[in-house]
Formats: structure tokens, sequence, C-alpha cells
């Protein structure tokens, strides 16, 4: 089925994400409603806005691309009157945007609104990808029996191997909502994988039967708020290596559902816990203050340090339901998140000698603080740091050097 010159351009391996992925996906503002324009226009946005040279690279279709049915050799097919050009078409606009294509297949029969699913055509489906130009596949797991029957591993192992042998790199993304928690094996298989069901663009309140941990099971529509993915990485966030990364879904900054604390802290979680950093916002019209957001040169930077190591919680510098404090160790520095998610303005006391693993960086507790969002430098301490007036919803950056 495959051409014999791609079967001799067997690559060895995916080279494995050394860092979270950045870019922008279509589904949270448009759901299936995509078309051609819209990709080509949100690229245009990426680049003009400054968040293609800012490192968010990836431009992905998500569902909603394909015709109903396969064409007559069998391959995947774009729906022609919203694709007239066809994947290969938006591909190569996009590349000479400079940047890179992302597209959406389902590990079932079908996907979630019944289009062709890769089940049984993993090796097409990947040499058609690899054809067209693409960058990136976005893999789910909706649709037809074979979703229920056959196991995750098997399913999305068979399709990561068509991917390496497709002869082009292809960055591979696993959706599959954290079932069987893939943080004990997506490694062996892909770059990134979801370790739960979609975000819901709210900061606080969860859709009906969100459960709050890593360890239960939300399905793919799940309506997980901003406020419970980050408490579900309590369990997870350890596992965070490069290589693959446990994905805590689209950014939600920008869809006009938080104010510029949650946004703050939303964008704070994403990058600190090494989630990709997918925008999932209309960018060709969005606020100012949710552009500069996702814009912060240093929190990006926290995102994308060589060390890729994730802040964890840290229970004995935390209040249950009011104050949560996440910490760890980046190339150079360390990073520490402090966010009121209690119901006032809080003062919060940290003590920097139960910062686990400050001290394997800096010798001494004689530390100068950055605080990130406020832009501004707040000198050396010794021992304690004292934050005033943090706001509902509002997380303070800190970073520490020594
Ligand atoms: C879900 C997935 C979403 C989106 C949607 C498309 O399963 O979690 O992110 O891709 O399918 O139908």
């Amino acid at each position: 089925m495959i051409p014999l010159l791609f079967q001799v351009l067997f690559i060895a391996g995916v080279e494995a994400a050394s860092k979270p992925q950045m870019g922008w996906n279509s589904w949270n503002t448009f759901k299936a409603k995509i078309n051609e324009s819209l990709i080509k226009d949100t690229a245009a946005a990426l680049v003009k806005l400054g968040l293609a040279d800012a490192g968010y690279e990836y431009v992905m279709i998500d569902a909603g691309w394909q015709a109903h049915t396969r064409a007559e050799n069998g391959q995947q097919q774009a729906n022609v009157s919203t694709f007239p050009s066809g994947i290969k078409g938006v591909a190569d606009h996009v590349h000479d945007l400079g940047l890179k294509l992302g597209i959406y297949s389902d590990s079932g029969i079908y996907d979630c609104d019944f289009h062709p699913g890769s089940w049984g055509y993993e090796e097409l489906d990947a040499y058609t990808y690899a054809s067209w130009g693409v960058d990136y596949l976005k893999y789910d797991n909706c649709g037809g029996f074979q979703a229920g029957t056959i196991s995750s591993q098997e399913r999305f192992q068979k399709m990561g191997q068509a991917l390496k042998e497709s002869g082009r790199e292809i960055f591979y993304a696993l959706c599959q909502w954290g079932h069987q928690f893939p943080w004990y094996w997506a490694d062996q298989i892909a770059d990134s994988y979801r370790m739960s069901g979609d975000i819901y663009a709210s900061f606080a309140s969860d859709k009906s039967g969100v459960c709050q941990t890593a360890y239960c099971l939300n399905t793919g529509y799940a309506g997980v708020s901003v406020l419970t993915m980050i408490r579900k990485m309590r369990e997870i966030s350890p596992f965070q290596k490069p290589g693959s990364w446990a994905d805590m879904d689209m950014l939600e900054i920008g869809t006009n559902t938080m104010n510029e604390f949650e946004e703050q802290t939303h964008f704070s979680f994403w990058a600190a816990l090494k989630s990709p950093l997918i925008i999932g916002a209309d960018i060709t019209n969005i606020s100012e203050s949710s552009l500069a957001i996702l814009l912060n040169k240093e929190v990006i930077a926290i995102s994308q340090d060589e060390l890729g190591v994730a802040a964890a919680y840290i229970p004995d510098q935390s209040t249950e339901g009011s104050i949560q404090v996440w910490g760890g160790p980046l190339s150079h520095q360390y990073v520490v998140l402090v966010l009121n998610y209690g119901k006032e303005t809080a003062n919060v006391d940290l003590k920097l000698q139960n910062l686990p693993g400050l001290d394997q960086l800096c010798n001494s507790t004689d530390v100068k603080i950055r605080d990130v969002w406020g832009g501004k430098d707040l000198g050396k301490f010794t021992e304690d740091i004292h934050l005033e007036d943090v706001a509902v919803h509002q997380t303070k950056v800190l970073l520490i050097s020594c």
C-alpha cells in the first residue's frame, strides 16, 4: 500500500519532544465549523501578532476537516467545499509562513462525529499525512467498538509506528483523555498525551460529573475547569519529562471567560507544569490583555526551560481551599507559584527552606527573587518571603536565583 520510496526512507524514530509544543488549535472556539480561510487567517495572525516569533509554531486543524467517506483509493480526504485546496494546499500555505501544520484523526473506526477514523488504515493514513506535508497528528479516542474493546496502548501504538515509518517527522499527540493513566506508558508511544477529558472555558466551575483527581475517568467532552485541571496535575506533574508531555488541553485565554488574574493563573500553571501551550482562542479577534499574557516571555521561558522538570505541589506550604504553592527547579533558577483560590485577598508567608530542591540550586538561602507578572525584582531574601495582597484567583510567579 505504501510506495517503496517511503518504505526505504524509514526513519528510526520521531525525535523526542524536548520541550512542550506550542501552537494553536481550532477546536475550543470553532468546534467542527472550520474551513480553509479560517486556518489561513489564523496562521497569518500568529505571525502578525508576534505569536509565531514567541514560539507558537503549530497550526492545528482539529475535527471537522474531513469528508464523511474515504476516497475510492481508501485515503482520508478533506471536505472539498470547506477545504478546496485540500490539506496539502493548506500545509504549503502554512509552511510558506514559516509555521507547521497539525491535523486530527481518531484511533477508532470513526471520529467523534462519524468521519472515518484510522483504525485498520494506520499505515495508509500516516503515509497520506506525510505526503500532504503534515507535521503533527492529534489522535483521538472516539469511534466504534475498537475504541472500547482493543486496548488503548495497542490502538495508539499502531499509529505511532505508522508515523515513524511514514517518511516524515510527525509530532504525535495522543488524545485519550487520561484513560488507563497514560503517564505510565505514553512515553513509549507518543510525544504528548492528554491527561484528562476536555477543558472547559471556566476558571472554577466544572461541568457535572467531572471528578477532581487524576485517577478517575472523564470522557472526551468532560468539561474540566482550569482549577480542576490544575488539581489533577498534583498526581501527574512528577511524571513530566522531556520526550512525552502530559497535555492539560488547550488554553482558554482570550475566550473572554476569565478575568486577567485568572488568565495569568491559567498560563502560569500550564507553563510551569510543562503542559503544551496550545492557544484555543480566536486570535484574529483577541484582547490586548489576553495577547500580552500569551506573549509573556518570562512565562514562556519557564515552559521551554531546558531542564524539563515540572513544578510540584507543595502541601506543607499550602492551605487546602485557599492557597496552593507549587515549586520546582529550572536549569538556572527555581520557580514558585502561589495561587490564591480562596474567597478573599490573602497575605502569604513562604519559607525558603521548605521549598523542595531549592537547596540543591543555592548553597545558602541568600537568594534573589523576581516577581514575574509584576515585572520587578523584589530584592534579596534569606529565610521567609512575605507576599502582601495576593488577589482572589491571582497567581504570583516568583523566580528565585542565587
Ligand atoms: C474530543 C477531544 C477534543 C476534540 C474533539 C473533537 O475527543 O478530546 O479535544 O478533539 O474530540 O471531536
